[in-house]
């Protein structure tokens, strides 16, 4: 039987699904709070498991390799959501704690169920249908007006999964092409003004800390950068608040969760959810006085969470993408880090275009001022030397 994370003296585990970047820095976040970390990988050379002193490996789809881990740990958390909602409703059945929850990670990894019950609750979505075929696709955007956006109900991510449909026949072409396998929903494509999020930390003892919203810059489906704070009018800020606050409320969340938000029109409409640390969050390692990753463990442990202030006027993270030729980062580092203030994260993943491989973050006194320091390192990262 598990033993209670508050009933004994020895530092409580943590197991992690994934081992991702986000398990990598979640990971370095346990160390100075004292915690054990073990890491469920695929593989040995995944970002976390290079990191990671206990390590399983398996499959996150796999239920013994999730038992394996439940059984060696305290509380179970996530670094994705590509996993069996049943497995893990077996899991919480067999008394391990999973946080979140079965029910919320359900929710997280499936679009067309965020849409219909945010839009239950009143909160704004865009207007969408699950689609069956190429017949709901044309009534729904003929209705609705072109263009549309199709989308993966689950499993896609950077953009994978998402396509703008202009015409009634790129619409067919496209179904086409994906064929039956996929489940699929459409909505109405939205014009957007600029796109933003919002993270927000639950623990289940009920006290919730909100992050600064913040605008995240995405070319071709990718995150690229992220400002903090979003240069958005503070009215707009408190209803982005109010609605995480419902969010996470509604989706009875514990740890970290993002709301992805687009404004438009000067209003505010949910893109998608995510139950963990977030990308558009990193900034908050150096940025704020407790990062994301810290206060998503603090949130699982059921403990006290951390103040969410930023730690300068501006915050600025740029990702670091693959381009299209191979770049030795490791051999670029240097040129980066005599950039004073940036703030280097590798990830120790191989190479591929478009591949998120690391990311720089810079405080400033204003938002033109970190993110220019910012580029400039992951400019001198990415770029290859001309010797
Ligand atoms: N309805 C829409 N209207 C206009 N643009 C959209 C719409 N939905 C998505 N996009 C664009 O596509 C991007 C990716 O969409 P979405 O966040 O749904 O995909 P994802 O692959 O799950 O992303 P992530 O990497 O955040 O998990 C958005 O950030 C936005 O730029
Ligand atoms: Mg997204």
């Amino acid at each position: 039987m598990l033993r209670s994370v508050d009933q004994d003296d020895s530092p409580p585990t943590v197991g992690i699904v994934g081992a991702g970047q986000l398990a990598r820095m979640t990971y370095q976040a346990a160390i100075p709070l004292g915690l054990r970390t073990r890491v469920l990988a695929t593989a040995a050379d995944e970002s976390a498991a290079l990191v990671a002193r206990d390590l399983t490996l398996g499959a996150p789809t796999c239920y013994q390799a999730l038992e394996e881990l439940a059984s060696m740990c305290d509380v179970l958390t996530f670094d994705h959501e590509l996993v069996e909602v049943t497995q893990l409703e077996a899991l919480e059945a067999a008394g391990h704690r999973v946080r979140p929850s079965a029910a919320t990670v359900g929710l997280a990894q499936n679009k067309l169920r965020q849409r219909e019950e945010l839009g239950a609750l009143g909160l704004p979505v865009p207007a969408f249908q699950a689609l069956g075929g190429p017949a709901d696709l044309l009534g729904f955007a003929n209705q609705q007006g072109w263009p549309v956006v199709v989308k993966a109900i689950r499993g896609g991510y950077d953009g994978r999964g998402v396509w703008v449909v202009n015409t009634p026949t790129e619409g067919v072409a496209l179904l086409d092409r994906l064929g039956a396998h996929q489940e699929l929903l459409v909505e109405t494509w939205v014009p957007i003004e600029r796109e933003l999020a919002i993270l927000v930390v639950r623990r289940p003892a009920g006290q919730t800390v909100v992050y600064p919203l913040v605008e995240t810059v995405q070319v071709a489906g990718i995150c690229r950068e992220v400002l903090a704070p979003a240069p958005v009018a503070p009215k707009l800020a408190e209803q982005a608040k109010e609605l995480a606050l419902r969010v996470a409320a509604a989706s009875s969340v514990v740890g970290v969760l993002a709301v992805e938000l687009f404004e438009t029109g000067g209003r505010l409409v949910i893109n998608e959810l995510a139950a963990r640390p977030h990308n558009s969050g990193h900034y908050s390692i150096e940025g704020c006085i407790s990062s994301q990753f810290e206060n998503h463990l603090r949130a699982v442990l059921d403990w006290p969470l951390g103040e969410t202030d930023l730690r300068a006027p501006a915050v600025a993270t740029v990702n670091l993408l693959g381009g299209p030729n191979p770049v030795d980062l490791g051999r670029q580092l240097p040129r980066a880090l005599a950039v004073p203030g940036a703030h280097v994260h590798l990830y120790g993943k191989g190479y591929r275009p478009g591949r998120k491989l690391g990311h720089v973050t810079a405080l400033g006194a204003d938002r033109g001022q970190a993110q220019s320091l910012a580029r400039r390192a992951a400019e001198l990262l990415v770029e290859p030397a001309r010797s």
